[in-house]
């Protein structure tokens, strides 16, 4: 059971899923929403049995269509700085969870929504799905790393683009872009999800976690600085119990049983 106001949880084998569960309000994000998740992904990061976390919408309609514009009105300059700041930390939290996190993109992913998904470490999209940073329209700017996620992961045209228009973007252009790893079928999109987070949860955690660490820190800093660093994260990998399983059912033919050791 769910401990959560606007989460449903849910564990299957190695796999977390986190459903955002507000439908009539398209799974907005309340400030009560934003602590319920750093809540729930600071409890999977550390729970070792979850190896792989679907974060989805309840409902049909979106994934998250924003941040909550009800609770704006209520907002000043300093308690907006501090609703930004604990969006970014949680986002932050998400992209360096050491875990992989898979946002299964069921709808609207507007504002907010767009953003929290731009920090998961997979994207994959229903084909009506809608992406976008709409805030222009509201005469505002994305706050919780929109600008700064999207110019990394697309480009600089693009990320202007996108945040200065403020238009809707379908699932498929979103796929062109490189926002979107995946588009599948709507009522496809659960199901090929569970899928692909089953196959995560079942590679080598600790794997993982390094890759999900290099290739973090590699859009970060010089090339130079940033092969030493895989170079080190590929030698620990020779520590692993995980290293001598695979390899060893390589040769002997058969699938690896990988255990995060
Ligand atoms: N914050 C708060 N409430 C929101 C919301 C948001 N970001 N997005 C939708 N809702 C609420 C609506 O107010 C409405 O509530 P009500 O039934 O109490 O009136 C309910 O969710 C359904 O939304 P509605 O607008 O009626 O659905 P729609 O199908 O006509 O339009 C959208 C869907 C996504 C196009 C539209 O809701 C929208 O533009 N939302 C805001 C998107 C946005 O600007 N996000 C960035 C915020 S910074």
């Amino acid at each position: 059971m769910s401990s959560y106001k606007n989460l449903l949880t849910a564990q299957a084998g190695g796999v977390l899923t986190v459903t955002i569960n507000r439908p009539d309000k398209l799974n907005a994000l309340s400030i009560e929403t934003v602590g319920d998740l750093t809540a729930a992904f600071g409890a999977a990061r550390d729970d070792a049995s979850v190896r792989a976390i679907v974060l989805t919408g309840a409902g049909e309609k979106a994934f998250v269509a924003g941040a909550d514009i009800s609770e704006f009105g209520g907002l000043t300059p300093v308690t907006a700085k501090e609703f930004s700041i604990r969006g970014n930390a949680l986002i932050s939290l998400i992209e360096n969870l050491g875990k992989p996190v898979i946002a299964c993109i069921n709808g609207y992913a507007l504002g907010g929504g767009c953003e929290l998904a731009l920090g998961c470490t997979l994207r994959v999209a229903g084909d009506k799905a809608v992406l976008g940073q709409p805030e222009i329209a509201l005469g505002i700017m994305p706050g919780f790393g929109g600008s700064q996620r999207l110019v990394r992961i697309c480009g600089k045209a693009r990320a202007m683009e996108l945040c200065l228009l403020g238009d809707r973007v379908p699932a498929q252009r979103a796929f062109e872009l490189g926002i979107v790893n995946f588009v599948w079928k709507q009522d496809e999109l659960r199901a090929q999800t569970a899928a692909l987070a089953e196959r995560l949860a079942n590679s080598a955690p600790i794997a993982v976690k390094y890759i999900l660490e290099a290739v973090n820190r590699g859009a970060e800093c010089s090339l130079e600085e940033s092969l030493a660093y895989e170079s080190h994260l590929f030698a620990l990998c020779f520590a692993t119990q995980d290293m001598r399983e695979g390899t060893k059912a390589f040769l002997e033919k058969r699938k690896p049983q990988f255990k995060g050791a």
